[in-house]
């Protein structure tokens, strides 16, 4: 079996010698074309003037296109329909893209794209949470609320109140691979585009659309990217776009990627969150009614905003049961980038908060930080705040083996000495659960496709709609195929993701990408297979449930093994169909979206770390030293990977809460717009001492091999890093650390004066 097997990534010996091909490696036809935008420098505005002749006099130009020119459809908005490809007269963020330079090298177009002298007749811009609240400028009329129980009455009654507000900031992709996309116009208007994205049939739905036909002439090609993180689901459409259009005017190849500085100020972010509480305890700590309000900064246009900011209200409650709960959640329009997926899709925003709250009331109230959290863990049989039943909840018995394992008592009574003899450094440690939900929000992207090949000579062929950026997928799935067939994994051709193969698929996200596609995998596998098995039987007069399939070969009682291939081979001659599609929905999930009800997730996936920081009280420079995580994967398709994915999210997530930090000033402008200015974690920041164990129990639900979606959920165990600092700083004082996130080195100085001056 090779599901379950710690094999590594399909390509990483690829990876790490510069051979695996990205967009940009794709060697190019001759005459290829290259793009790029010229952008507004005002926030927000109306265009009053464009003198573009510099641009098209400059060397290499071949031609310059305006919204005037882009021939259907100008909007690269994954839904909403608010999103121009290039600006049709007003300007709604610094950064977006107004003209389109195509010219004979990507040097050429990106000077020509800086000589457009484009007069705007600034408007007053709305940059801030305060300023859009103050302006009412949101999407959705008005703030969603859903609530349980009664809150106002448990908070009144409760006998004591919690009340704060904190802010946590963005945070940027970071992909290796920029945003690219190339463009091959075919015959008869045909294109071929590949680009780097999560979602190829968003891709070809968008082209289609700007290029005047029906999806069926666009096919779009994925091979891998070098790094999605949620960047990739919307955030390639404008280049794949622009590519088409271009394409079909000038019949060249076209070709686009986004210099570093470019993609930082034109695409969107995560989410940053200001989260404010009133929370009404007993004197355990346990929560008796809890008000929670979320203010998303949504950016210009609309995005995936509306689920992000849901799933954010979806894990309002982590962990923890909320009796009395109302959540507010106000979506808010600013003129900054649009904010879109990030590896969570606004649940770490949604969790940080709860976890926030249960730090202030341990603080606040004297209490030990995990006995709170201990007391408010759900139990088996509770239901969510949206009425989800909790069924398998891994968490008090995670927690407590954590804590064995990572040897808590001892390090606490370690740490709490180290801080009473040093004045200056200070120990801190942190502990955060995770529980998320495993499954689309929109019921209707919880599907997928697959087709496989056998070739006579027993090779199989493997395609899926899912899509490779570095966690693994092709791998797991290819682990699946060969399990079905009982084969040796190098028997299993990996392939590029195609529309042309498997059409309608789903963005590669919501962690589901195994799950889904696993499915469909095995569906198209487990019928090729029964076809063969039920022509050995007929030939061998055996039952065909008698024909077994194991170690490469096929074989029933009484009969000498044939290999895989030879089985193959006699299915071709006798006439059999050796290729199959498969597909997959997910089952038992129903959500109401407005009323906040019903059962979104299949099933939830958990976590547990523990964190251990020190800081420096005069610099507010701070080191993770150490971290401890038990992660729920199921039964593990691939526990090497897994682990991996553990890791990296783990350190994503702590980058988050820790020193990568957005800035915008008071026009609108993103300061930080390069790895000059903007810091995300070196592998010299990973924790010291880091380990990563697997919780291997079966998923209760039938998932493909009993396993569970493992790339986001980790990703808010980096919490545990931040709670480790608060941890620390409070060790300084008696005050409240009240910390933001991202807890830089100056938030953390802030920090420490807050703690020290109460
Ligand atoms: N891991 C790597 N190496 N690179 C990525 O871009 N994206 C994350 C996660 N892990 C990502 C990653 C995000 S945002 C999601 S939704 C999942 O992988 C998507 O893949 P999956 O559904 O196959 O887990
Ligand atoms: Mo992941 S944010 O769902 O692409």
């Amino acid at each position: 079996m090779s599901i379950g097997k710690p094999l590594p990534h399909d390509t990483a010996h690829l990876h790490v010698t510069g051979a695996a091909r990205y967009v940009d490696d794709i060697p190019t036809p001759t005459g290829t074309l290259h793009l790029a935008f010229g952008l507004s420098d005002v926030a927000h505005g109306e265009i009053t003037a464009m003198d573009l002749s510099a641009v098209r006099n400059a060397p290499g130009v071949i031609t310059v296109l305006t919204a005037e020119d882009v021939p259907f459809e100008n909007d690269v908005s994954p839904a909403a329909h608010d999103e121009p490809l290039l600006s049709t007269g007003s300007v709604h963020y610094v950064g977006q893209p107004i003209f389109l330079v195509v010219a004979t090298s990507h040097l050429a177009a990106r000077k020509a794209a800086r000589l457009g002298k484009i007069d705007i007749a600034e408007k007053p811009a709305v940059l801030t949470i305060d300023q859009a609240m103050e302006a009412d400028s949101r999407f959705e009329g008005g703030p969603v609320i859903w609530s349980r129980g009664k809150a106002k009455d448990a908070l009144t009654s409760a006998p004591h109140l919690i009340e704060g507000q904190f802010e946590m900031g963005g945070q940027e992709h970071f992909y290796l691979e920029g945003q690219a996309a190339m463009a091959l116009p075919g015959e008869d208007g045909e294109m071929l585009v590949h680009s780097s994205t999560q979602h190829p049939s968003e891709i070809q739905h968008k082209v289609a659309h700007a290029i005047g036909l029906p999806m069926h002439a666009v096919r779009v090609e994925t091979r891998r990217m070098g790094g999605g993180f949620g960047g990739k689901e919307s955030q390639g459409n404008a280049l794949a776009v622009a590519c088409a259009i271009a394409a079909r005017q000038t019949g060249k190849p076209c070709k686009m990627r986004y210099d570093r500085d470019d993609d930082m100020v034109i695409t969107g972010k995560r989410h940053d969150f200001r989260i404010a509480y009133r929370a009404g305890v007993d004197a355990a700590g346990k929560l008796l009614g809890l008000e929670v309000t979320q203010f998303a900064r949504c950016g210009w246009a609309q995005d995936l905003s509306l689920p992000v900011a849901d799933r954010a209200m979806l894990h309002a409650d982590n962990a923890y049961f909320l009796e009395n709960v109302e959540i507010t959640s106000h979506r808010l329009k600013t003129n900054t980038q649009s904010a879109t997926a990030y590896r969570g899709f606004g649940g770490p925003q949604g969790v940080l908060g709860i976890e926030r709250i249960l730090e202030h009331i341990a603080r606040d109230r004297g209490l030990d930080p995990i006995e709170v959290r201990r007391v408010n863990f759900y139990a088996d049989g509770q239901t969510t705040h949206y009425g989800q039943e909790i069924e398998g909840f891994h968490i008090p018995d995670m927690c407590d083996a954590l804590l064995t394992r990572a040897e808590f008592s001892k390090r606490r009574a370690e740490v709490d000495a180290f801080n009473a003899e040093n004045p200056v450094l200070k120990r801190g440690l942190g502990f955060s659960p995770v529980k998320f939900g495993i499954s689309f929000t929109l019921t209707h992207l919880n599907q997928a496709g697959a087709l496989v090949h056998v070739y006579q000579d027993g090779s199989i062929h493997l395609n899926h709609g899912g899509t490779e950026m570095g966690q693994g997928l092709f791998q797991k799935v290819a682990q699946v195929a060969a399990s079905v067939f009982a084969v040796d994994m190098n028997v299993v051709k990996i392939t590029a993701t195609d529309t042309a193969k498997v059409p309608n698929t789903s963005a590669t996200a919501a962690s589901s990408g195994s799950d889904l596609n696993g499915m469909a995998v095995k569906a198209a596998c487990e019928t090729i297979r029964e076809r063969i098995s039920t022509h050995l039987a007929e030939s061998w007069r055996v039952a065909p449930g008698d024909v077994v399939f194991s170690g490469g070969q096929v074989q029933a009682a009484g009969h000498p093994p044939i290999s895989f291939a030879e089985a193959a081979g006699q299915a071709y001659f006798a006439r059999i169909s050796l290729s199959s599609t498969g597909f997959y929905k997910t089952p038992k999930i129903t959500w109401d979206r407005i009323k906040g009800r019903g059962r979104p997730f299949l099933y939830f996936a958990h976590g547990v770390a523990l964190c251990e920081v020190v800081i420096d009280t005069l610099t507010g420079e701070n080191r993770i030293l150490r971290t401890d995580i038990i992660h729920d994967t199921g039964n593990s398709l691939n526990p090497a990977l897994d682990v991996g994915q553990v890791e990296g999210a783990f350190v994503q997530g702590a980058g988050w809460l820790t020193t990568e930090e957005l800035v915008w000033d008071d026009a609108g402008r993103l300061r930080t717009h390069a790895p000059s200015t903007y810091k995300i974690p070196a592998s010299s920041d990973r924790p010291r001492i880091f380990n990563v164990d697997l919780w291997n129990k079966p998923n209760s639900e039938d998932t493909v091999g009993r396993s569970k979606a493992v790339g986001e959920p980790p990703f808010m165990l980096g919490i545990s890093a931040w709670l480790a600092l608060a941890d620390a700083i409070s060790a300084c004082g008696d005050g409240f650390h009240d910390l933001n996130a991202p807890a830089t080195s100056e938030e953390v100085l802030a920090s420490v004066d807050r703690v020290r001056s109460a």
